[in-house]
């Protein structure tokens, strides 16, 4: 096997230019505890899953208003196909006004993976835990109404 396997192995490691801009430009992501702190004091819901596959984790916090999600943070130990996916995630159920809850909980990520682009074949399991912490974070808040 020669260094340049990876073509060769089939596997594609090309990310798409949406991908580095969510990469290097994260949106809506949680950098320091004490932003940290006073959003999740203000938050509807918190989600928290980890990565069978990677051992990664992911948080995700939801401020809920009429139904919709107003606002999105979230934070996470994962790679770059990680925060690039929640990033998109987490500004498509909060454009357009907030996308209602019941959307929200439908939301999967061939829906982020295509306002993405595509991930490579290999780091498509990181573009789940977004919208699994998304899900986990709407039934904390429902759990509590
Ligand atoms: Fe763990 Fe991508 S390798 S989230």
């Amino acid at each position: 096997m020669s260094v340049n396997s990876a073509a060769e192995d089939g596997l594609d490691w090309f990310y798409t230019d949406t991908v580095k801009s969510h990469f290097f430009n994260p949106q809506n992501i949680i950098t320091n505890d004490k932003d940290e702190h006073d959003f999740a004091r203000r938050a509807s819901g918190v989600g928290q899953v980890g990565s069978p596959q990677c051992g990664d984790v992911m948080k995700v916090w939801i401020v809920v208003r009429e139904n919709r999600i107003a606002e999105c943070k979230w934070k996470t130990f994962g790679c770059a196909s990680a925060i690039a996916s929640t990033s998109m995630m987490s500004v498509i159920v909060t454009e357009k006004g907030g996308m209602h809850i019941d959307d929200a909980l439908m939301l999967r990520p061939v829906g982020i993976l295509s306002r993405l682009g595509g991930l490579p074949a290999i780091k498509v399991h990181c573009s789940v835990l977004g919208d699994q912490a998304l899900r986990a974070a709407i039934e904390d808040y429902r759990s509590k109404i």
